[in-house]
């Protein structure tokens, strides 16, 4: 079957039906829009421009769903959309140094997120990042794998207690307490469920670009839409900062102290003393860039799960014939499916979709010369759904994933965690997280849509725009 390529210019609001498409699932999503630069005048530009700010998911375009690589001009800037595997290579990894994080990406992070790995840059970045990575190796996150599956036991019950659920805060609250035990073995001052309701609103108001930060308006113009919410982050970067103090002087006298990650970054980086500050820096950079992201990946995945039965009763089955009193860091190999169901909800929906950078010198990208300061897209959304990288791009197929099947996706078709120096630094922790929890959850429940479907939309993650309610069967 064709791909649809494209609707006219004045359908932003069209929504597609879920259909199937010869045995396979193909959720709504927008259709892309046909850009027909003789024709459009300044108000389909204005229109075009406004229904992709609202949600960037709607701005994907003819051009950039079937052809490679784009370069556009407007609002006195250049914009450049690799997505050629070729020139993503290109572009992220091998002249990575051409790169600086965008403006606006640090406009919308920075207030929250100060000196963290996610919004740092030049030699603070580059030591941090070093300083950092013996925090995520396969030793240390397979240490972790048995107190995420401890603490979703523990959890599962309570948050799917009632018959119906918002799937979504469901998969948000999981995530958030497996992290903070990872992190903290939950000790976090004010207790865990004060802290979630903190982070909650502080991930809401990072997530959402100011208008004013799409326009060149300098930073020190008061951003109206974030003031009012500094409080909440002041709070927990106190009650984040004295927990680390704590920890520090109760290592230095020789307690002992949890086995969390808190722990690991006190006494694993490189054996230098972070300060304060910057210890804070990191531990909300992991929250946000860590919470969210992964309970994206398993709200959309039980979404896509509870559409497709045939899919559903194979990863149940696999779920059901796992040993779970043997060590949760040998599940991953035990669930080949299940993985493949996860690495195919985050192609349909890449939790983190967008890379922005900006050009810090003149530099030619995929044969097209560019200048300074051109802003470099990296949009995964298209490039996981691009017509000339995938067969039915649109359509839920986890088979393609399988051992075996994968060799044949282009390392840089598929960057759910981007790439480059700056690929994600929790990849491995979330993948088992992600596969932990799926296990664990299937075993025990089987969830059924109720109401309409979700709708895609992209903040800094792509969520549901709505509340996914879900009717919960209990299976075991
Ligand atoms: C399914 C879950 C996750 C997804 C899809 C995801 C995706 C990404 C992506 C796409 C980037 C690159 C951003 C860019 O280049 O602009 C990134 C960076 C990052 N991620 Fe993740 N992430 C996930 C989970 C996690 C977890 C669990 C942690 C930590 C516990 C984490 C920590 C980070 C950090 C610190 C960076 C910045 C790295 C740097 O710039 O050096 N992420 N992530």
């Amino acid at each position: 079957m064709t791909p649809d390529m494209g609707q006219t210019r004045h359908d932003y609001r069209f929504r597609p039906e879920p259909r199937w498409d010869d045995g396979r699932f193909v959720p709504p999503v927008p259709r892309p829009i046909k850009i027909d630069i003789a024709s459009w005048d300044r108000i389909d530009w204005i229109r075009y421009m406004l229904a992709a700010s609202r949600n960037p998911i709607h701005g994907q375009t003819n051009l950039s769903i079937a052809d490679f690589d784009q370069v556009a001009r407007g609002l006195g800037r250049t914009f450049f959309t690799p997505s050629h595997p070729d020139t993503l290579r290109e572009t992220f990894v091998t002249k990575a140094d051409a790169l600086r994080l965008s403006g606006i990406r640090n406009a919308i992070l920075k207030p929250v997120l100060r000196n963290g790995l996610l919004t740092s840059e030049g030699d603070r970045w580059r030591h941090d990042r070093r300083a950092l990575a013996p925090v995520f190796t396969p030793r240390n996150v397979n240490g972790f794998a048995q107190g995420m599956a401890r603490t979703t036991q523990a959890q599962l019950d309570r948050l799917m207690g009632d018959d119906r659920v918002a799937f979504d805060q469901v998969c948000v609250d999981l995530t958030y307490q497996v992290l903070s035990d990872v992190l903290f073995s939950g000790e976090l001052e004010g207790g865990r469920q004060a802290s979630l309701r903190d982070i909650d609103r502080f991930l809401s108001s990072m997530g959402r670009p100011d208008p004013f930060d799409l326009t060149a308006i300098p930073a020190w113009v008061p951003r109206l839409t974030r003031l009012g919410k500094m409080g909440i982050v002041k709070r927990l970067r106190r009650n984040i900062g004295q927990l680390g103090e704590a920890r520090r002087d109760r290592i230095e006298a020789g307690e002992t102290v949890p086995d969390d990650l808190l722990t690991l970054m006190l006494t694993a980086t490189d054996g230098e003393a972070m300060s304060e500050a910057l210890l804070v820096d990191q531990l909300i950079t992991f929250i946000a860039a860590g919470h969210e992201t992964t309970s994206r990946a398993l709200t959309w995945l039980f979404y896509l799960l509870s559409q497709d039965d045939a899919a559903r009763a194979r990863l149940e089955a696999e779920a059901d014939g796992l040993d779970t009193d043997g060590p949760a860091q040998d599940w991953p190999d035990a669930l080949p499916y299940t993985g493949s169901c996860i690495d195919e909800a985050m192609r349909l929906y890449p939790p983190a979709p967008f890379l922005s950078r900006e050009l810090n010198r003149d530099e030619t990208l995929g044969g097209k010369a560019l200048p300074e300061g051109t802003i470099v897209f990296g949009n995964l959304w298209t490039v996981h759904r691009h017509r000339k990288l995938w067969e039915h791009p649109d359509a839920f197929m986890p088979d393609r994933f399988l051992p075996g099947a994968r060799d044949a996706i282009d390392r840089f078709q598929y960057l759910p965690f981007g790439l480059g120096p700056r690929v994600c630094i929790g990849s491995r922790f979330a993948k088992m997280e992600a596969v932990i929890l799926t296990a664990l959850i299937a075993r025990r429940y089987r969830l059924h849509l109720e109401g309409d479907h979700p709708w895609p939309l992209a903040r800094v993650t792509v969520r549901t725009e709505t509340p996914l309610t879900m009717r919960v069967e209990r299976r075991k």
